[in-house]
């Protein structure tokens, strides 16, 4: 694991609140990876992020699940929507849980998803009381990742399972180059660590739970960052945050080391399946 000790929790709240707007105009409802099969537009890579998750976890209709880290509810309202599932959606940023409250409204589903104003490390479920922990791209920003593990494996039915995507570093041994860039991404991305693969299936059989699937997704996602990288540039929006927020340029400026470190494998992109035993 890497780790980058100066990334503070009400900056990574701060930085949800003012950039969920621009994350939207940049990339739409899900604040995650674009997962490619082919040539398809961003919109629809997104998409098929949330649903090659679900396919991986068995997503079953009527089942109850936590989204931990849900951003704008993309994957809640399309869990409750299409899967007809009961989703609790969890949020470091309340501007965030407003917006994910209008997008279940809008879709027709406030009846089965609904969102919480949250830190997931502190947050609670009643225990044995979840058929899946979904979380896409948010244990990444935890302090604790395996007391984080912990806890959520505790909330789920026996049988239940754990659907997590998540930034990696890459695997052990890393150059010092590697390494620096790794700490580069979580400075520029306000992550206080980044686990390998190694470590994230350590986290969770430690916490009780048993694997039952883990894929490298690196080659089918990292396509993203060109695109956010490119159309930054095109539609001016490094210039609109330096007037908004300085503080958030150096997200931004970033986005090219992130794909650096994709490609020369400083970093990886996974997908992990684990299920509490029955
Ligand atoms: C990269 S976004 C992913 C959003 C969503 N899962 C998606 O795929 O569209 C990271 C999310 O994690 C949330 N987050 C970060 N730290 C958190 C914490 N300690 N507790 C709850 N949510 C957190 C942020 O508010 C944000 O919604």
């Amino acid at each position: 694991m890497i780790s980058c000790p100066d990334v503070r929790k009400d900056v990574i709240r701060q930085h949800y609140n003012i950039s969920t707007l621009f994350y939207w105009l940049l990339w739409g409802r899900h604040i995650h990876h674009g997962y490619w099969e082919a040539n398809e537009a961003p919109q629809v890579a997104a998409q098929q992020l949330t649903e090659r998750l679900a396919l991986a976890a068995g997503i079953q209709g009527g089942e109850r699940i936590a989204d931990i880290g849900c951003g704008m509810g993309g994957s809640s309202v399309h869990l409750a929507k299409h899967q007809g599932c009961t989703v609790t959606g969890v949020t470091l940023s309340p501007f965030q849980r407003r917006w994910a409250t209008c997008a279940a409204m809008l879709g027709g589903v406030s009846g089965r998803a609904s969102f919480l104003c949250q830190d997931a490390e502190t947050t609670q479920f009643d225990p044995g009381s979840l058929d899946v922990v979904w979380s896409v791209e948010c244990t990444e920003h935890l302090f604790d990742k395996p007391a984080f593990f912990k806890r959520a494996a505790g909330w789920l039915k026996p049988g239940g399972r754990m659907a997590i995507c998540a930034w990696l570093a890459g695997d052990d041994p890393l150059s010092s180059a590697a390494e620096k860039a790794v700490y580069d991404v979580c400075e520029g991305f306000f992550c206080p660590s980044l686990g390998s693969e190694r470590d994230y299936c350590g986290w969770m059989t430690d916490a009780g739970l048993r694997m039952t699937s883990v894929q490298d997704w690196t080659s089918r996602v990292s396509r993203t960052w060109e695109i956010c990288r490119d159309r930054c540039q095109k539609l001016g929006i490094r210039r609109l945050a330096s007037w908004i927020d300085p503080d958030q340029l150096i997200f931004i400026d970033r986005f090219q080391t992130l794909l650096d470190a994709y490609n020369t494998g400083a970093m990886k992109y996974g997908c992990f399946i684990a299920e509490r035993q029955p």
